[in-house]
């Protein structure tokens, strides 16, 4: 792999495309800087090599032209003090205001340049709008892990402009690294958690993981898809009808393979979809009409504990209940625990997907498990087996 470490910066302006798509609030203020986190170690290379860095990235998904709670401007006072310098904000990431305050930078300076996604043209993959922003800098690099499975011209197109420079940052090394240690030899046994509201995001991967694991376990609203393929009476549960015969297929899959799927004996029931609603727990097979499953219950829990505990490799994808409400946070937090424990006993632990990765880091365990990916979609394609754009930009010369 071509990264950072194998390019010296000395003199260089390098445009280093970032994913800082981070949630923000209603005052613009970054709810959680996992991605700014991330980045500073390929940002910090470049700086002390001697180099100038030009930072781009999107923002949300801006529906036509600039909207000030997708501007990136909301995140130069985080950068500046990141970096102990005062980080420069272009108000376009292309025009001549780029291109002076491009021309202008110093090496040890920043410029971070404004949403790419205010113009349509960076996810059409205009070749065009990928060649201006290639005039700002002298060396590309991707470390936008988060948005490699995106063929946008800023993460992909761009690269043809730079044949003979352009390199991966840190982040996207890593990142890669740790999807191949799950997908190519894992140590078993291997549990695959597997949460979020929707099979249809995840039966590619599952299909996968099928021939990988030992355990599957499923949470979340998708687990409720699967209780009703297999007889269970899920009151108004969430449940993708049009998937119920796909789920029966998956659960005689893992039987044909040996795979030890689980779905969640039982669930913390509400009547209605709201922190404040009544809460009951049932098995997840015989839940009242009206009622909703939105956490795994008391058993499924310990169960599920138990399983990830006496593993040797574990990913996560996806929560077990509706995290954000915390009377059904108590599932996502009991795996979380689990999770921390076996890693502190030598298991590998592989945390992806939005959701999960935003549980991990409001736990505050981020430190406690073996590797947090920045990247949700990203992160399954590539292990499902798709080629990353933003990866092969980089790694094909014909690209
Ligand atoms: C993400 O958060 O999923 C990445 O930043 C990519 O964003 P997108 O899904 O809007 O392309
Ligand atoms: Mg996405």
């Amino acid at each position: 792999m071509r990264t950072v470490d194998a390019y010296n910066f000395a003199g260089k302006k390098a445009l280093v495309r970032v994913d800082f798509n981070v949630p923000l609030d209603a005052d613009y203020r970054i709810t959680d800087d996992t991605r700014i986190r991330a980045a500073v170690p390929t940002i910090q290379k470049i700086l002390n090599d001697g180099g100038a860095v030009i930072l781009m990235s999107h923002l949300g998904r801006p529906k036509a032209g600039p909207e000030e709670k997708y501007s990136l401007r909301h995140l130069v006072d985080r950068l500046s003090k990141e970096f102990n310098t005062t980080v420069k904000f272009a108000d376009d990431c292309v025009g001549p205001e780029a291109v002076k305050l491009a021309q202008d930078l110093q090496p040890g300076e920043i410029l971070l340049l404004e949403n790419l996604r205010f113009h349509k043209a960076e996810e059409k993959g205009d070749a065009e709008f990928a060649r201006a922003l290639s005039t700002l800098g002298d060396v590309y690099v991707n470390d936008a892990f988060g948005t490699a499975h995106r063929e946008h011209a800023s993460t992909a197109v761009i690269a043809r402009y730079f044949p003979n420079d352009k390199v991966m940052g840190y982040v996207m090394h890593a990142e890669l690294d740790n999807a191949r240690r799950v997908m190519d030899n894992a140590e078993r046994p291997y549990t695959a958690i597997m949460g979020g509201a929707k099979i249809s995001d995840k039966i590619l991967i599952i299909e996968k993981l099928m021939d990988r694991v030992d355990n599957l376990l499923i949470g979340g609203g998708m687990s409720y898809t699967f209780v009703k393929a297999d007889g269970g009476q899920i009151g108004s549960s969430l449940v993708e009808e049009d998937k119920v015969e796909l789920a029966s297929r998956l659960i005689a899959m893992a039987r044909e393979k040996g795979v030890n799927l689980m779905i969640p004996v039982d669930s913390i029931i509400a009547d209605e979809f709201s922190n404040d609603a009544n809460v009951d727990t049932a098995l997840s097979h015989h839940i009242k009409p009206l009622w909703m499953g939105l956490d795994i219950g008391p058993n499924a829990r310990e169960m599920y504990a138990d399983v990830i505990r006496n593993s040797k490799t574990i990913l996560w994808n996806g929560p077990m209940g509706v995290f954000e409400m915390s009377n059904f946070s108590v599932g996502t937090e009991a795996v979380a625990e689990a999770v921390v424990d076996a890693t502190r006993r030598g298991a590998y632990s592989l945390i992806g997907g939005g959701d999960s990765a935003a549980a991990v880091n409001q736990l505050g365990y981020a430190d406690r498990v073996s590797y947090v990916s920045t990247g949700g979609g990203a992160l399954l394609e590539y292990m499902e087996g798709k080629t990353l754009p933003g990866v092969a930009a980089i790694e094909r010369d014909d690209y």
